[in-house]
C-alpha cells in the first residue's frame, strides 16, 4: 500500500516533488498558517510519515492520533524543542531535523540584526518614509560602533561559530560561553571562552544567543542577567524566544538597563509581550533567520531525504534518534 505523508504547511516544491517521485501519497496543509490542533490531530491519522514545523507540538497525544504505522517525523527546522523525542523513541519513530544547511543564512541574519540595531536602521527607515527627515545632521540617529567592540556569543555550535567568523571580519573581539570549550573555534578564530555567564554578559557590548531551547536554557536571560549587562549593550536573539524572559527584556529596554535589542524570535510566537512593539530601541524580525530561497529548498530536500530513507528502514542523515533503527 502507498505510504502516506502529512506535510503541515506549504513547502518549497523540490521537497514535495521528491516525496511524490518516491511514490508517496502526499497531503499538504495549504497556506502559511498552521493547522489548528484539532485539524492537525485529524490530518495525521493513518500517516506513515509527518513533515512538521516548529509550530506543531509533537507529543504523545499526536503520536497516538497518528497511529502505530507512523515511522518517521522530519522537522523542518534545526531546533526540535517542539518534539518529545523520548516519546518518539519509545514508539520506534525516527525524528530528523535540518542542521548545517541553515547555518550561514542564520548567522547572516544575526549579524544583520546586530548591525541594524547598532545603527538604528529601522528608525531611519521610518523617518525617511514618513517624510519627517529634514536632511543630514551631526547628531541625528547616532548609533554605536561595531568595530573594536566585544561580542559575547552564548552557544558556540555551528551558528555561533559562523557568527564569530563574521564578527571577526567586522573587527570585533569575540567571547563565548558554552557548556564545553570549543578548541577549534578558539584556535581558528581567536575567540575566548568565558566559563561564567554573568562574566560574559558584563564584559560584552553585544550579546547574541545561539543555544537550543531546553529546560536549562528556558529564561537563561532574565532580569538578573539583563541587570549585569552594560547599559550601552545590545542583545540579539535568533535562537528561540523563551531563552529570554521577554517581559523582563521589555522592562530592561524601557528603563535603559540595556541600550537595544534585535529579535528574530519571541516567547509566544506570533504574539509579542505587552509593550515590545512600542519600543523604538528594538529591531523586530518575524522568525526569518533561515528564510532564503536556497536554504529553505535545502531544508525541504533534507526532510524529504530523511522520510524516504526512514520509510525504507534505512538510517538517513540527521536522524536525532538513530537507535530506533536497531530496535
Ligand atoms: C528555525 O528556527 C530552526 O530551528 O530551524
Amino acid at each position: 500500500m502507498q505510504a502516506k505523508v502529512f506535510i503541515s504547511r506549504d513547502l518549497p516544491q523540490n521537497g514535495i516533488s521528491a516525496l511524490e517521485q518516491a511514490g508517496l501519497k502526499i497531503d499538504v496543509y495549504p497556506g502559511e498558517l498552521p493547522p489548528s490542533r484539532t485539524e492537525l490531530l485529524k490530518r495525521v491519522k493513518g500517516c506513515d510519515a509527518l513533515l512538521t514545523l516548529l509550530s506543531e507540538r509533537v507529543d504523545d497525544e499526536l503520536l497516538t492520533a497518528a497511529g502505530p504505522q507512523l515511522k518517521v517525523i522530519a522537522n523542518f527546522a534545526v531546533g526540535y524543542d517542539n518534539i518529545d523525542l523520548v516519546a518518539c523513541s519509545k514508539r520506534g519513530i525516527a525524528v530528523s531535523n535540518t542542521p548545517g544547511v541553515l547555518t550561514e543564512a542564520t548567522a547572516d541574519h544575526a549579524m544583520m540584526l546586530l548591525l541594524a540595531t547598532a545603527r538604528r536602521v529601522l528608525e531611519g527607515d521610518r523617518l525617511v518614509r514618513q517624510g519627517q527627515w529634514r536632511g543630514w545632521a551631526p547628531l541625528q540617529l547616532l548609533g554605536v560602533e561595531v568595530s573594536g567592540q566585544t561580542l559575547g556569543i552564548i552557544g558556540m555550535g555551528r551558528i555561533g561559530y559562523a557568527l564569530a567568523k563574521r564578527a571577526k571580519a567586522f573587527g570585533m573581539t569575540v567571547l563565548y560561553h558554552n557548556r564545553s570549550r570549543r578548541l577549534k573555534a578558539e584556535t581558528e578564530l581567536s575567540v575566548r571562552y568565558v566559563d561564567n555567564l554573568h562574566n560574559l554578559l558584563s564584559q560584552s557590548d553585544f550579546v547574541s544567543l545561539h543555544t537550543p531551547l531546553t529546560p536549562e536554557t528556558h529564561h537563561l536571560i532574565g532580569q538578573a542577567e539583563l541587570a549585569v549587562m552594560k547599559k550601552s549593550s545590545v542583545l540579539i536573539n535568533t535562537a528561540r524566544g523563551p531563552i529570554i524572559d521577554e517581559q523582563a527584556l521589555v522592562e530592561a529596554l524601557k528603563t535603559a538597563t540595556i541600550w537595544a535589542a534585535g529579535l528574530d524570535v519571541f516567547e509566544r510566537e506570533p504574539s509579542l509581550s505587552a509593550g515590545l512593539a512600542e519600543l523604538s530601541n528594538v529591531t523586530l524580525a518575524p522568525h526569518t533567520g533561515s528564510a532564503t530561497r536556497q536554504t529553505r529548498e535545502a531544508m525541504a530536500r533534507l526532510c524529504a531525504t530523511a522520510i524516504i530513507a526512514a520509510l525504507k528502514g534505512e538510517a538517513a542523515p540527521n536522524i536525532l534518534n538513530s537507535e530506533v533503527f536497531s530496535s
